[in-house]
């Protein structure tokens, strides 16, 4: 069975077949998620952030309740581990570096108005 899968905040879709981890989902969309370790759960980069309500995610992984600990609760997950099992919405955290650029060109632009 295939689900669609939407990446927040740039809204990208893919469609994906059950059991397929937001990572690859993210990979197909087009979409970056950072990674490091190959997804094996230590490098902690590919972290996204789902609704847990009404979410089409698996249950969290033994790793990723061993990794993530608290943060399970406010809705970040390992989109290595995390596995889609039915239509699901999930928030990609944006790029730290891009993310430092952006306010600096806000500032600038704050600046240049006074
Ligand atoms: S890719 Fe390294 S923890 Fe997910």
């Amino acid at each position: 069975m295939n689900h669609e899968v939407t990446f927040l905040p740039t809204g990208k879709k893919t469609v994906i077949r059950a059991g397929t981890t937001v990572l690859e989902a993210a990979r197909k969309a087009g979409v970056h998620i950072p990674t490091r370790c190959a997804g094996k759960a230590s490098c902690l980069m590919c972290k996204i952030t789902i609704n847990s309500e009404d979410s089409g995610i698996s249950m969290p992984t033994t790793a990723e309740e061993y990794k993530l600990g608290p943060l399970l609760a406010s809705g970040t997950r390992l989109s290595c581990q995390a596995r889609v099992m039915g239509k699901a919405a999930v928030i990609v955290p944006e790029d730290p570096l891009k993310a430092a650029v952006r306010r600096q060109l806000e500032r600038q632009a704050e600046e240049d108005l006074w």
